[in-house]
């Protein structure tokens, strides 16, 4: 029996128990699954709920639930801090409905100091398992179903990638695809490559095939996943870019928009921004952090670029590809960063003019390089060079996007305004969104909206008959 055999087997197991326990109970048994981090983690979330909701679970966004699931990150320090503090929350729970599981997954699990502190002074948790064994998912839960005690299982690696397990979306017209998994670049702040393992790509047939059932089950917007998508195929038996990866994916019919996440600069390729430049569905968004303007700097975080070489391939893409829009990853307070450090970040934000950046400050991460390095730089004159850094990001940002007033985009329409329900969001090609009167009857279609009125990150317009 090969490992899909034997995990959809368990399926069945927990179907039948679920079953069970909800007759006794006279009520639906539910999950609720709470991602924190990036994409990758949203991706796996939809197969873990893919398997729950086979599984007979009712699934619920209420954290008071039979089954609960925390898929936790760990490349900052806040997100496991919140992982600690909302576990207390659901102890609270379980004392008034002992049958409640708490499982954690993800990232964070990945450290053996965590699962340690865990194991002592979380003692209510029933399961914990790791990143590289989240394919085994529905065999745990079984255990944990029947066991009665803490089940714990931690890979520190692996070479098995399993496909076709069912996976759950949580939007109808867009879904992430994982095209890789881990990071083999070791940035010296960065703790994924520890947490994630070493680099493997899927085979681009079985992405493909993905690729088409989604597109046959209606889904229009695409975005391809990998920590470093431009190393993308290299360590394959027969190895493709990241380009023609694009290439192929850009001939299946029915997908309208592709995007991917996360270009390093260090590995774009000119093949890559040909493709950008000559295939309409891919959108015009890169984003390519940058994490340092200072080339010094960039060499203590073990970027492999210098601050010239990124300016120069920020405007050979401007340059080919006018509308496209850069956003970008900083991270402030790296160890030895001095303030000249932070006014070459700034000179970056100013020459590029990033039309988005996500600003960090420096988390220390135990086992990463960084984290030994001495002059950790204290926290008062980290917030000032935040604050400085956030300042220009806004500036550029809001010069950025108020350059498109007045002009007519295709958006593709995702939910109704957080805030007010006559409105609709869409988001255009460059990934910057609109809000617009509309009915939740267009969600999932591509409309244009005149861009009216300018909010800095994102506009108010109206929708334009074609
Ligand atoms: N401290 C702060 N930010 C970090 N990132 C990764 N590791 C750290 C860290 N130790 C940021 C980088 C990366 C993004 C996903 O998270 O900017 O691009
Ligand atoms: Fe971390 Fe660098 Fe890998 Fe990104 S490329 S996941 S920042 S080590």
């Amino acid at each position: 029996m090969n490992e899909l055999e034997n995990q959809l087997e368990y399926i069945e197991k927990c179907r039948h128990l679920v079953e069970q326990i909800s007759k006794e109970k006279k009520r639906p048994l539910t999950a609720c699954i709470t991602t924190f981090g990036c994409q990758m983690n949203a991706r796996d979330s939809e197969k873990l709920t893919g398997i729950l909701k086979r599984s007979g679970y009712l699934i619920t966004e209420d954290e008071n639930a039979d089954f609960v699931l925390y898929n936790t990150c760990t490349v900052r320090d806040n997100a496991n801090m919140r992982v600690y503090g909302r576990l207390g929350v659901l102890n609270g729970y379980k004392k008034r409905n002992p049958d409640m599981k708490i499982a954690l997954c993800g990232c964070m699990m990945q450290e053996q100091t965590v699962v340690d502190k865990i194991r002592q002074s979380y003692r209510f948790v029933d399961l914990i398992f790791g990143t590289h064994n989240i394919f085994r998912f529905a065999e745990l839960l079984y255990r944990t179903l029947i066991e009665g005690k803490t089940v714990i299982e931690l890979w520190q690696d692996t070479d098995q990638i399993v496909e076709d397990l069912p996976v759950e979306r949580r939007y109808a017209f867009k879904s992430g695809i994982n095209i890789m998994f881990g990071c083999n670049n070791f940035c010296s702040y960065c703790i994924v490559p520890y947490v994630r393992g070493r680099e493997r790509s899927r085979e681009p047939d079985e992405i493909l095939k993905e690729i088409r059932k989604l597109a046959s089950d209606g889904v229009k917007e695409i975005m391809l996943l990998g920590q470093n998508v431009n190393s993308y195929g290299k360590t394959l038996s027969y190895p493709i870019s990241f380009a023609e990866l694009l290439r192929r994916v850009h001939e299946i019919d029915g997908i309208e928009r592709i995007r991917f996440m996360t270009s390093h600069p260090k590995d774009l390729s000119d093949e890559l921004i040909e493709v950008i430049k000559t295939s309409p569905k891919i959108c015009k968004h890169l984003h390519l952090p940058l994490q340092s303007g200072s080339t010094r700097i960039l060499q203590a975080m073990n970027r492999r670029y210098t601050k010239e070489g990124y300016l120069a391939l920020a405007q050979k893409i401007r340059e080919e590809i006018p509308d496209i829009a850069i956003t970008t990853d900083i991270i402030v307070g790296f160890p030895g960063e001095s303030a000249e450090d932070v006014d070459d970040t700034i000179d970056v934000i100013r020459q590029v003019g990033f039309d988005n950046a996500f600003t960090f400050i420096y988390s220390k991460r135990t086992g990463t390089p960084a984290a030994a390095m001495e002059d950790q730089v204290p926290e008062d004159i980290v917030k000032e060079s935040f604050d400085r850094v956030l300042k220009v990001v806004q500036e550029t940002a809001k010069n950025r996007a108020s350059l498109l007033q007045g002009r007519q985009e295709p958006v593709l329409v995702e939910e109704v305004n957080e805030h007010d329900p006559s409105l609709m969001t869409g988001r255009m090609s460059n990934n910057m969104l609109v809000h617009f009167p509309g009915d939740p009857s267009l969600i999932g279609s591509i409309v244009t909206v005149s861009l009216d009125v300018c909010h800095g990150f994102y506009y108010f317009g109206k929708r334009v008959e074609q």
